[in-house]
């Protein structure tokens, strides 16, 4: 049976990605800031039938002991690490550089870059003994250079993610492991991050421009992970970019826009 470890899982992306995984029969490891969330969060999971195990554990990414910890509780637990994703991460405050707290710099830097850097190196290296494995970044606003006002701190961080795993997506062909380095982008997704930066610490306001971009091109969290998480059961290559939302799919959602009813800022689901 395989295991995925997936950081920042308690809600949003990463917990939808660790219920797909558990119907296809993974083993997975929960982790993320909160005891009380992993508890929930695992104890919905346990609500889906199958045969394979849930775990959790704490994992502050910004942590490096942390991170080192996760790795050996997904070995002691599960013996292997099949699939590593490194999803935590959090929203930048709709700011200009220069009104962003020195201390939320740091964080959203330590968390969106620097956390997916040190989830690689330690998840890397057991796959190295292992000679086989997948690491997989999520790739954000800014990953293709895009800039938009509000967002500079937050894509930069995710242009560092994308040049990062590329790099190291590159280093690892030139080893004789069977190790695969992937991006994962999810367009647009309706989550608790889409109006919180630094993890719930400041709400933001999303104007109604934003809004209506968001219906046009945004979906919910699971609809993504199905997708995501089915390409990378099947992917058995290096160096790849999985994308819910590449440029003809976005056009197309803009070109279809006026038969498009969806309001994710009335209805609950
Ligand atoms: N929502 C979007 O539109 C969108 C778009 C593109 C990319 N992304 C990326 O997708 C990933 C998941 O986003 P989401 O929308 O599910 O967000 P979310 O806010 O719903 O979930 C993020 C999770 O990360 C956890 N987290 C925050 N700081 C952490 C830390 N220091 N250590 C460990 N866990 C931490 C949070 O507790 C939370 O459970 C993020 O990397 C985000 O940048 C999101």
């Amino acid at each position: 049976m395989k295991t995925v470890v997936i950081t920042g899982s308690a809600r949003g992306l990463g917990f939808e990605m660790a219920k797909v995984f558990r119907k296809n029969h993974f083993n997975v490891v929960l982790s993320d800031l909160s005891e009380e969330n992993l508890l929930k969060a695992r104890d919905l999971l346990l609500e889906i039938n199958s045969d394979a195990k849930v775990s959790y554990h704490i994992c502050n990414v910004t942590k490096e002991e942390d991170i080192k910890q996760l790795v050996q509780f997904a070995i002691n637990e599960f013996n292997a690490i099949d699939i590593w994703i490194n999803n935590a991460g959090v929203n930048q405050p709709d700011l200009p550089i220069w009104e962003l707290e020195d201390n939320d710099i740091k964080l959203i830097l330590d968390i969106d870059l620097k956390g997916a850097i040190l989830g690689s190196k330690y998840a890397i290296k057991e796959m190295i003994k292992e000679k086989k494995g997948a690491i997989y970044n999520i790739e954000g606003y800014g990953s293709n250079d895009a800039k938009m006002l509000g967002l500079s701190l937050y894509g930069t961080a995710k242009r560092g993610v994308t040049y990062f795993t590329e790099a190291l997506a590159k280093e690892c062909s030139t080893t004789n492991n069977n190790i695969i380095i992937g991006k994962l982008s999810p367009g647009i997704m309706i989550t608790d991050f889409i109006t919180n930066a630094l993890a719930n610490k400041e709400k933001i306001e999303l104007s109604e421009k934003t809004k209506k971009v968001y219906n046009i091109l945004g979906d919910y969290p699971d609809v993504v992970a199905n997708y995501l998480v089915e390409k990378m059961i099947k992917n058995r290559k290096n160096n790849v970019k999985i994308n819910w939302l590449p440029n003809w799919k976005a056009a197309w959602r803009f070109m279809t826009a006026g038969f498009n009813k969806r309001d994710f800022f009335q209805e609950k689901k």
